[in-house]
């Protein structure tokens, strides 16, 4: 998908990616941007790297990853594409980028974690990749990409 890169989060942008959303029903599945932002401010542990995802000169998604969280996972933690967007493969190239992120960050595997439920993103990593480890975190289904 041409258009599609990340830009970094400034006073010239934040209001209009925080504006972002998701449809009613993938509210649970995921944070909004501004609840991330604070989130990224107050775990600074976590080591939280954050973008705004852009199609073109409009900004149509926010993703954040730990590289690597404190127990040493590069770990996705957060990504969300607006509802108006969503289903033209924008969230499937963000992925490959931080998938190019994490390497170059030294990482080997990549994880995630979803809530399970009618419409959940578990498809769309699996159709990425990404496996079930097998273990469940707060209720969460945990994913894990080989990068090797
Ligand atoms: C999940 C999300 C990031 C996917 O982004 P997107 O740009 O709509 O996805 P893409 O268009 O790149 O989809 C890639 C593939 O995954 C599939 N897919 C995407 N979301 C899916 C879902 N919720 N259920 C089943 N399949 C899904 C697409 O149909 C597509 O399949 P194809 O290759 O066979 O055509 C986006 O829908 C979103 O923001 N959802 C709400 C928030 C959320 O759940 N975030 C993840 C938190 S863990």
């Amino acid at each position: 998908m041409t258009g599609v890169h990340l830009r970094e989060i400034t006073d010239e942008n934040r209001d209009a990616v925080c504006a972002l959303r998701v449809r009613k029903h993938q509210r649970k599945f995921v944070a909004s941007v501004s609840c991330s932002l604070e989130d990224a401010a107050d775990e600074p542990e976590e080591n939280p790297w954050y973008r705004a995802v852009y199609s073109g000169e409009e900004p149509v998604g926010f993703v954040m990853v730990s590289l690597p969280d404190s127990d040493g996972r590069f770990y996705l933690w957060r990504l969300l594409i607006d509802k108006r967007h969503q289903g033209r493969g924008i969230g499937r190239e963000v992925l490959a980028q931080i998938v190019d992120t994490v390497r170059s960050e030294g990482g080997s595997e990549l994880f995630t974690s979803y809530e399970p439920g009618k419409g959940a993103p578990g498809p769309f990593y699996r159709k990425f990749g990404f496996e079930p480890t097998g273990e469940i975190d707060d209720g969460e289904i945990v994913l894990k990409l080989s990068l090797r």
